[in-house]
């Protein structure tokens, strides 16, 4: 078997009856497992009955799951036609499925429906108000603002905004197959923004309103969009956001680098004030008045199946994002019956996702799988902790949300202020409680589904990543389907998880390795936006005797019942608050300052993000270190990524451990960060070029 990988590596695999402690793994990543996990005992939590006092369950039993997981991996093409079938096509595919994984083998590829013709945006809105569902409420809005008055959008409503927004956009000149960025406010009208692009096959890039001008120039170069949609700004807690200002200054820098933008769309989402913008005249709009005097009919575009629905920018382990390419039929199938399954989604359900649009769980899990389903959704403008940590579960209440669907990091903050806030509110209104973008620990798991849930609601640990597009691995609340707290347990339909070891051997059984896919499911990623070499060498390099694999880059344990322990990533990407960041991105914008003569990032455990950015750096010689410096590398991380890359640590090395072909070590530098520096700890330091530096580091550490 051929391997290309070199981030695989750094792992090191252990035995399966270890737990996770990182005495147990001396040479592997520390993870937030390792320092908050209490008990990875196998402790099994039934599905609470009363789950099944709110919900019929949408399948027979764990049975029934199994039954159907065969089938699904056996004839993938027989039953993943049977669920696209439930959807419009406006002309039927002749072909279900085929792909290629293996790069000796010819092009990598993955085609779903294949010569099938359908939309998107048709299938969720159109198809329900034609059933006759028009009034019921798609948005309930609710703002940063507890108490704002604002509109919420039935399905009717969400259909003639997207129509009407449609159309503005076909005036601005886009044309089926043209991307179009996103840098809006959590608000209805970014959901409405990406279905107008899905109606008449624009491509939509949204870009998280965190980033900065510059990270925002670089994406919008890269899928070339010259349209965008964005907003005034925006408050998120006492912190106004100014994206057009952000965007404005990001068409300055693309127009320095040859591309024009050459329109955008402004929403107004902050009240009249001296600080409104004045829009640059002939190429810019305000969005109610373009909608206002737009033809409330647009006709739908039928896409084939296999055209791109959109494209989404994510960090990998080198150089800048990738722009991960998803296709139009497999997408919205898998999209929806996740959606479906994993959070029992069913009539009548109000289905609260707190994640933003700018990531993809806001793709599949808040403008496509529940307006497929047909869900009534809270969407959210602000942030859990405003304006104190007990706003969502008031969310909860008002609006009566039956799922909730939030990330580690967010319960971790929470679980800070205890029970109290919680308590605060009922939470009878909820039947089950989703968990995504990190490993969810034991403890956060417990008081999630204690605290929050009253031991009520199945809790619902979803794996799966930006270039799966929808959920891999997760328990489903399904009668005789015992949790484990920490575990994402089982696969979805469709989905077969493999262990393989850095040799790029299968590992049968219990074990812990690389995990990866065999055979694709409807919503694999499709490709990187202009390079395949890229999509290839980063998702496909390992190949068995007969095919190839999709490389996650996360390491995995499968306990004895086949249950999956997510333990990280392998490759040099942080998750910092269930946000992905490559050390390399952050690399690049600290050593843009002038002082610095060079710098190494790693991720370190942090009790509330789950990894820290930890950043250690070399200054120019004859340059003192200070905290006015300090302060303005945490600035460069900030103007070139975003906030959220901010630094939690900088750590003045004055040198940094490497070989002596001059590569720095970073595990070594993991381990200092982690403050895991006993002897055994270490390990081998004798092919460093100068030993000492370590010792060095240890002594300088900022944490000591
Ligand atoms: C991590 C977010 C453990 C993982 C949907 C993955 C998880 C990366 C889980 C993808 C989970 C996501 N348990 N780890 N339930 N969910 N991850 O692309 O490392 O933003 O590779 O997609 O988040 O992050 P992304």
């Amino acid at each position: 078997p051929a391997l290309l990988l070199p981030a695989a590596a750094g792992l090191v695999l252990t035995p399966a009856t270890r737990t996770h402690s990182s005495a147990a793994a001396p040479h592997a990543r520390p993870t937030i497992r390792a320092v908050l996990d209490v008990d990875v005992s196998q402790q099994r939590v039934p599905v609470p009955a009363a789950f099944f006092e709110k919900s019929d369950g949408l399948l027979n039993g764990k049975a029934a799951y199994d039954e159907m997981y065969q089938r699904s991996v056996d004839d993938p093409s027989a039953f993943w036609g049977e669920v696209a079938s439930q959807f419009h096509w406006e002309e039927p595919w002749s072909e279900v499925m085929s792909y290629n994984f293996a790069p000796s083998k010819g092009e990598v590829f993955t085609s779903w429906f294949k010569g099938g013709k359908t939309n998107v945006c048709f299938n969720a809105l159109d198809r329900h108000v034609a059933a006759g569902h028009g009034d019921q409420v798609a948005f309930i809005h609710e703002p940063n603002e507890e108490g704002e008055t604002v509109k919420s959008y039935t399905y009717a409503e969400v259909l003639d905004e997207v129509q009407r927004l449609a159309n503005v956009l076909k005036e601005k000149g886009v044309r089926k197959g043209d991307r179009v960025s996103i840098f809006m406010p959590m608000v209805p009208q970014l959901p409405i923004a990406m279905l107008a692009c899905a109606r008449i096959g624009a491509v939509h890039s949204v870009v998280f309103g965190g980033f900065s001008a510059e990270a925002l120039s670089g994406r919008l170069i890269d899928a070339q969009s010259t349209v965008v949609l964005t907003a005034d700004g925006v408050m998120r807690g006492v912190k106004p956001i100014n994206l057009y200002d952000i965007v404005q200054a990001a068409t300055k820098i693309c127009g320095e680098a040859c591309m024009e933008v050459e329109a955008l769309v402004v929403l107004k989402r902050l009240p009249d004030s001296d600080k409104t913008p004045t829009l640059v005249e002939g190429r810019d709009v305000w969005w109610s008045e373009a909608i206002a005097s737009a033809d409330p009919k647009c006709d739908v575009e039928w896409m084939d199946a296999e055209d791109p629905l959109f494209v989404l920018y994510t960090s990998g382990s080198t150089g800048k994002p990738k722009g991960v390419l998803h296709s139009t039929g497999g997408y919205m199938v898998y999209a929806a019956t996740t959606s479906k399954y994993v959070f029992d989604l069913q009539d009548g359900d109000t289905f609260f996702c707190t994640a933003d649009c700018g990531w993809i769980t806001g793709h599949s899990y808040v403008t496509y799988g529940p307006m497929l389903n047909r869900a009534t959704q809270v969407i959210f403008e602000g942030v859990p902790s405003y304006p104190d940590n007990g706003r969502l579960w008031r969310i909860v209440d008002e609006h009566q949300v039956t799922q909730i669907y939030t990330a580690p990091t967010a319960i971790r903050a929470l679980m800070r202020s205890g029970e109290g806030p919680v308590k605060a509110s009922s939470r009878k209104s909820l039947k089950l409680l989703g968990s995504v973008g990190e490993p969810i620990n034991p403890e956060a798991w417990r008081w999630y589904f204690e605290v929050v849930g009253d031991s009520r609601c199945p809790i619902a640990d979803t794996w799966w990543q930006t270039e799966t597009g929808g959920i891999m691995i997760a328990p489903l609340p399904l009668e005789g389907w015992a949790q484990k707290p920490g575990s994402a347990s089982l696969p979805f339909f469709g989905v077969q998880p493999v262990l393989i070891t850095p040799e790029g051997k299968e590992i049968e059984g219990p074990g812990e390795g690389l995990l990866a896919i065999k055979a694709p499911w409807p919503s694999t990623i499709r490709g990187v936006v202009g390079d395949y070499d890229r999509y290839v060498t980063t998702y496909f390099p390992i190949e068995g005797e007969e095919y190839g694999y999709y490389l996650t880059g996360d390491g995995c344990r499968r306990d004895e019942d086949g249950y999956h322990w997510i333990t990280g990533r392998v490759d040099d990407v942080i998750n910092t608050s269930g946000h992905r960041i490559g050390t390399a991105e952050v690399e690049s914008a600290v050593v843009l300052h002038p002082d610095v003569a060079e710098a190494a990032v790693v991720g370190f455990p942090h009790p509330i993000k789950g990894e820290g950015i930890y950043i250690y750096v070399t200054l120019n010689e004859g340059v003192e270190q200070s905290d006015e410096l300090l302060q303005a590398l945490r600035m460069q991380c900030r103007g070139e990524i975003g906030a959220f890359a901010s630094p939690d640590v900088i750590h003045w090395a004055p040198a940094l451990p490497k070989t002596r072909s001059g590569k720095i070590m970073r595990r070594i530098l993991r381990k200092i960060a982690s403050k895991d520096t006993d002897a055994d700890s270490l390990g081998d330091t004798s092919t460093l070029a100068d030993p000492s530096v370590v010792d060095t580091l240890i002594a300088t550490s900022p944490l000591a």
